[in-house]
């Protein structure tokens, strides 16, 4: 049977409503769907040359986002204050994470590659970075164990990596120039 975007958002909510270990849960429902990136796009339809950010579910147990993101984007260092579970369905999106110090800098710890078909479970404090490297347009679907865009979260960027409130903005202005950079480059050379 195809991914049916409904059903899969009723599932997700089914199961945190259910109690315990809702991230693990949730990656499970996660991997069943995204192991056939195929069904995904037939669901989903192909990602265009337009990033996207399309909530298909956002309450205060849970959120449920269908990113799009161009190649070459970079998101600077940020934390969620929720467990999250992360599925690629196409292209790339490369992890970078990050200790806290007590003097609450960051620092490099390890990195994860997610590419098409793989899924990754965030513990509530993980502070990560991410990026897609390649020249393809990444899909992927992301769900948070809360409401991603009330909580109060953090960001580090910079030489410093000092931390900082999270500008939204500031992340959907890093996602649209890569994006007009994508557009551009690919207008210059449609071969690639
Ligand atoms: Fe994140």
């Amino acid at each position: 049977m195809g991914f049916d975007r409904d059903e899969f958002v009723s599932e997700c909510l089914s199961t945190v409503r259910a109690g315990d270990h809702l991230g693990e849960a949730a990656g499970q429902l996660l991997d069943r769907a995204i192991s056939d990136p195929n069904s995904i796009e037939a669901e989903i339809g192909d990602r265009t040359i337009v990033p996207s950010m399309i909530a298909w579910h956002r309450s205060d147990e849970l959120t449920i986002l269908h990113m799009v993101w161009p190649p070459g984007v970079e998101l600077f260092a940020h934390d969620h204050n929720m467990w999250a579970a992360v599925g690629v369905y196409g292209g790339r999106e490369d992890n970078q994470f990050y200790d806290l110090r007590p003097d609450g800098r960051i620092e490099p710890s390890t990195g994860k590659t997610l590419s098409r078909g793989d899924t990754t479970n965030l513990g509530i404090d993980v502070v990560h970075s991410v990026s897609n490297p390649t020249r393809e347009w990444s899909g992927a679907i992301h769900v948070y164990g809360g409401d991603y865009f009330a909580v109060p979260r953090m960001m580090w960027r910079g030489d410093t990596l000092d931390p900082a409130p999270l500008d939204s903005a500031l992340i959907g202005q890093a996602i649209e120039q890569a994006a007009a950079s994508a557009r551009t480059l690919s207008e210059r050379n449609p071969e690639v």
